[in-house]
């Protein structure tokens, strides 16, 4: 291949109409012409970004009886940039609700939005995804928004340095008449054609100067020196989105905020407040339709706290020597726990809590999403050359999720209970109810914990520690994780650090148990024989429930079904004795629903009765394989296949690798060699 022939492929790839789109330019009576089509190319920000986050679709779930919206935008969408969001359902509800009622005007559009929460809970992740958002969303018909240039010399044109909203042009004593005519047949529609705010001091000095020329009709003017343009929101070239991040607290200048004096431009015009000699480039300006985020926005000097409030408040900013100045954006704040915690007794901070809208951003506490939080970036498409081995990640993100969770008050339920109850598991004698219950009794779980970045950090580290191995497994992460306890900045008492320190045990425990049942299962899963099994126990469910005899296949004779085989393989499932009708009636229906459909019961269709099965068979053959016998080196030769025939379960059907297979083994038989079988 070369390099002619690469840009030829791409040149037939490249959407020419998708360029002009984005780059339109227009007349303002072209402008006029779209606004009567798509009125919503005027939205304000709060609308336009709640109408963003909609367009990507929402999906409606239950969740202890709850029901929550859960936005694709922060699912599917931000997985495009490798950001998904998980296990923050509410947090994110509340935050788009708050956008919800900007957007209405209800009055959260006059306040900062502050995300508040743990270090590493994903605060910057939000912002950073609502940036993406809008960024993306100003590319797409549905989210086109437009600004406007002024006519220069020459060729010439000159940007509204505020990139404001074309219709701000007319006149505020025309704008009444003007929308009556625009909005005409949509009186009754919630969302209507409004013009908010007047022209930036530089805009408005040019609309005063060429009004002359055109002895003061501005119909006129806007018509010969305006030029409408598609504004495309972009981070890179600040427009639209902006970022702001204090630097020391010495060393803060408004005019990063609201723009700063041009010193070369004075000497051009003669003055230091003509509005042409002035740089309209603080980040509140450039940020002007869209969003800015302010990072750690409690490390603000105090002064500038005041330009942010005046912002959200009134929608105004003060650049130096200049009146104030309408703006247009979503001001979005972020602050970690300790830091807010700091100022909570600060005078200050009580102006500034009443002037905003708090939303916590806890940590995750179910399992199932702080495991999707590290796959993000410990998948093998991203993680080359190493075997991430089975619960490696599982067993990190028990721990992190474990240290977040507040001791249950029930006598009966341990940690890790509780965080099976809350992962969805059920448990013998723990209801749904419980499970609310357990939530509600700890309001604000979430907040406190080891983090996720901790973890992802200790990942890090387990992956190049060894460079010699292939694989990483849960050992080498574990023993990270431990050794970082020491250094951590954030854990300052040694009872935190006992308590930590005791929840690796308990997932170290875990892990054993998790493992061991992994391994008896490989050993038990002989097809036939489970089929088999399986036979039986249909046999005998379908007689109790239908209250008959089961006939005996060695004998013939009809006898009462057997209560102890089935008890026995569901207690390996943990089905207690209350729902054992439950359960049983559940795979009849399930198999007569089958046998309509001309079809037969496989126990793999059905993952727990599958398990069940498997952990009642290995009890039954316990000592055909001596695992022990692993650990000695002298194997014969038909252990030494049985052993071939396990591993190669293990890696078709749980994940292994030949090498994690081989150490889960050793792992395993070790155990059973120590003769500590706990229950
Ligand atoms: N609920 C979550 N879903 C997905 N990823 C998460 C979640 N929580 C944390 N993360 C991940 O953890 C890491 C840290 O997140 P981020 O930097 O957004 O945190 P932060 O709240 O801004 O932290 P800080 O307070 O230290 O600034 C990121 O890699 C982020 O993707
Ligand atoms: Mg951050």
């Amino acid at each position: 291949m070369t390099g002619k022939e690469i840009l030829e492929t791409f040149s037939t790839q490249v959407n020419l109409s998708d360029y002009r789109k984005i780059h339109w330019e227009g007349s303002f009576v072209d402008y006029l012409d779209i606004v009567l089509k798509h009125p919503e190319v005027t939205r304000t920000a709060y609308q336009r970004l709640y109408d963003m986050i909609i367009f990507h679709g929402v999906e409606e779930v239950y969740e202890n009886r709850e029901k929550i919206i859960r936005y694709k935008f922060f699912t599917d969408f931000a997985s495009k940039y490798g950001d998904a969001i998980y296990g923050l359902d509410r947090t994110l509800m509340q935050l788009v609700n708050t956008f919800k009622s900007a957007a209405k005007g209800y009055g959260t559009e006059r306040r900062v939005l502050l995300l508040h929460g743990p270090v590493g809970s994903s605060k910057s992740t939000i912002a950073r995804l609502l940036k993406r958002g809008l960024e993306d969303y100003s590319r797409r018909d549905e989210g086109m928004l437009f600004s406007f240039a002024w006519r220069g010399e020459g060729d010439t044109w000159h940007k509204d340095p505020m990139h404001a909203e074309p219709l701000q042009l007319i006149p505020l004593e025309y704008r009444a008449a003007i929308l009556q005519k625009i909005n005409e047949g949509r009186e009754n529609q919630e969302r209507q054609v409004q013009i908010k705010g007047e022209l930036c001091p530089y805009s408005r000095y040019m609309f005063n100067e060429r009004l002359q020329k055109y002895g003061g009709d501005w119909t006129k003017m806007v018509q010969n020196e305006i030029k409408v343009y598609r504004l495309i929101l972009s981070e890179q070239d600040r427009i639209g989105i902006g970022t702001f991040q204090p630097k020391d607290e010495k060393n803060q200048d408004s005019t990063e905020l609201t723009g700063d004096i041009n010193y070369r431009k004075i000497a051009e015009y003669g003055s230091d407040s003509d509005p042409r000699a002035f740089n309209f480039d603080g980040e509140l300006n450039i940020a002007n339709r869209g969003i800015v985020e302010f990072i750690e926005v409690l490390k603000l000097d105090v002064a500038f706290l005041y330009d942010l409030l005046g912002a959200s408040q009134e929608h105004k900013i003060k650049p130096k020597k200049f009146a104030q100045t309408d703006i247009d954006e979503v001001i979005l704040g972020h602050t970690n726990e300790p830091e807010y915690k700091r100022l909570q007794n600060n005078e200050f901070m009580e102006a500034l809590r009443d002037r905003t809208v708090k939303i916590d951003v806890p940590y995750v506490t179910r399992l199932s999403d702080e495991v999707r939080i590290y796959e993000k970036d410990f998948n093998p498409e991203r993680v080359k050359g190493k075997h991430i081995a089975p619960h490696t990640i599982e067993i990190a993100a028990m721990w992190a999720v474990l240290t977040r969770l507040t001791p249950p008050k029930h006598a009966n339920l341990t940690l890790l209970q509780k965080l099976k109850l809350y992962n969805g598991k059920t448990l013998p004698g723990f209801t749904e109810d419980n499970v609310i219950e357990l939530k509600r009794e700890s309001a604000d779980e979430g907040m406190r914990g080891i983090s996720p970045r901790y973890i992802q950090d200790k990942i890090s580290n387990a992956l190049v520690a060894h460079s010699d191995e292939n694989n990483i497994n849960p050992f080498m992460v574990l023993h990270e994780l431990e050794a970082g306890l020491r250094h951590h900045a954030l854990i300052t008492d040694q009872e935190t650090l006992q308590h930590y320190r005791e929840l690796l045990q308990v997932v170290r425990e875990e892990y054993e148990d998790i493992v061991k049942n992994e391994v008896q299962r490989a050993i038990a899963a002989d097809e036939e024989e489970l089929a088999r099994l399986c036979g039986n126990y249909i046999d005998n469910v379908r007689a109790y429930t239908q209250r008959e005899k089961v006939r005996n296949r060695y004998t013939g004779a009809y006898e009462e079904p057997d209560e102890r085989l089935m008890r026995s393989i569901e207690e390996k499932i943990d089905i207690p004795e209350s729902r054992k009708d439950d359960f049983r009636r559940e795979i009849m229906n399930y198999i007569g629903a089958l046998s309509l459909d001309g079809k037969k019961f496989d126990y793999k269709t059905n993952e727990r009765l599958q398990k069940a099965l498997e952990l009642k068979l290995f009890e039954d053959r316990k000592d055909t394989i001596k695992l022990n016998s692993l650990v000695t080196n002298v194997v014969d030769k038909a252990t030494q296949e049985k052993i071939d025939v396990v591993k190669s379960r293990l890696i078709r059907n749980y994940g292994y690798n030949e090498e994690s297979a081989t150490d889960v083994l050793n792992f395993v038989a070790s155990i059973f060699a120590r003769g500590q079988t706990r229950k």
